[in-house]
């Protein structure tokens, strides 16, 4: 855990290195197109590689959209994994990374929320995302955290670390603290804990039991999201009273409908 003495001076990325969990190392860029394209298209890259960069040229979003990557602000990193479970039950990886950074942010003395599929919020803004890629047998986690960014586009609905704790973060401290725990849960996921996994979900999760509107294409289904299934799929019981399972799409919390 990252204590708060340590969190002040100058980014130390070699030392970051020697600071990666058991099983997980470091590969630090200043410029990447993207965390996850590096991650992707690597050949020699043993489970457990994380890529990292101060910044992205092309930073990937879900559903196409592009991530907001400046540089010397914020982390943006990918984790490497091979899983050992059939393709149905990779989808809970979105679930597990999501907890692990729950709990990474919580450690901070902060209070995260989570939003199916994987979006992060603090305060009802988003702080992090997530972003799942796979090539064969190889599932890449890429998270990006606002963690020292001061001032977004408007378009962007979104808060960092240092907003919220009125403080500069040392993101070299934080990387390692973070992969710790996503790769914890993923652990766990992978070594079949998944009601463990789900269970922590919902102590996080901002959606269950509240009225929404999910999207899928050009299907838009109003109701009442009940639960978030063992395949990472959000349940959502229609206004007319049929359940609908989302395995992929967009969601949003009715206004003034949280209940
Ligand atoms: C989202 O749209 O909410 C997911 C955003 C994921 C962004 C991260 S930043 C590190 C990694 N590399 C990328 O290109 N994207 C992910």
């Amino acid at each position: 855990m990252v204590c708060s003495k340590c969190l002040s001076g100058p980014e130390d990325w070699e030392q970051a290195g020697s600071l990666m969990p058991a099983g997980t190392s470091l590969r630090w860029f200043q410029t990447l197109p993207s965390t996850n394209a590096a991650a992707l298209n690597a050949l020699d890259c043993p489970e457990g590689t994380v890529f990292a960069a101060d910044c992205q040229e092309s930073g990937r979003g879900r559903l196409g959209r592009s991530w907001h990557s400046p540089p010397g602000r914020n982390l943006y990193f990918s984790l490497v994994l091979y899983p050992r479970l059939c393709l149905s039950q990779w989808g809970g990886f979105s679930l597990a990374a999501g907890v692990g950074l729950a709990e990474g942010i919580a450690k901070l003395g902060l209070c995260p929320e989570l939003k199916w599929p994987n979006d992060l919020l603090i305060r009802g803004r988003k702080l992090s995302g997530i972003l799942l890629e796979a090539k064969a047998e190889k599932l890449v986690v890429g998270i990006g955290v606002n963690v020292n960014q001061r001032e977004f586009p408007d378009y962007l609905v979104a808060a960092s670390l240092s907003q919220v704790a009125d403080k500069i973060w040392r993101r070299d401290k934080l990387l390692p603290h973070f992969v710790e725990e996503v790769f914890r849960w993923c652990k766990l996921w992978e070594g079949g804990l998944h009601q463990r996994v789900l269970s922590s979900w919902q102590q996080y999760d901002v959606l269950i039991g509240n009225k929404v509107t999910a999207c899928r294409g050009e299907e838009r289904i109003q109701g009442r999201a009940e639960a978030v299934g063992g395949q990472g799929e959000l349940v959502v019981i229609g206004d007319n009273g049929i359940r609908h399972y989302f395995h992929s799409g967009e969601v949003t919390l009715d206004k003034g409908l949280r209940e």
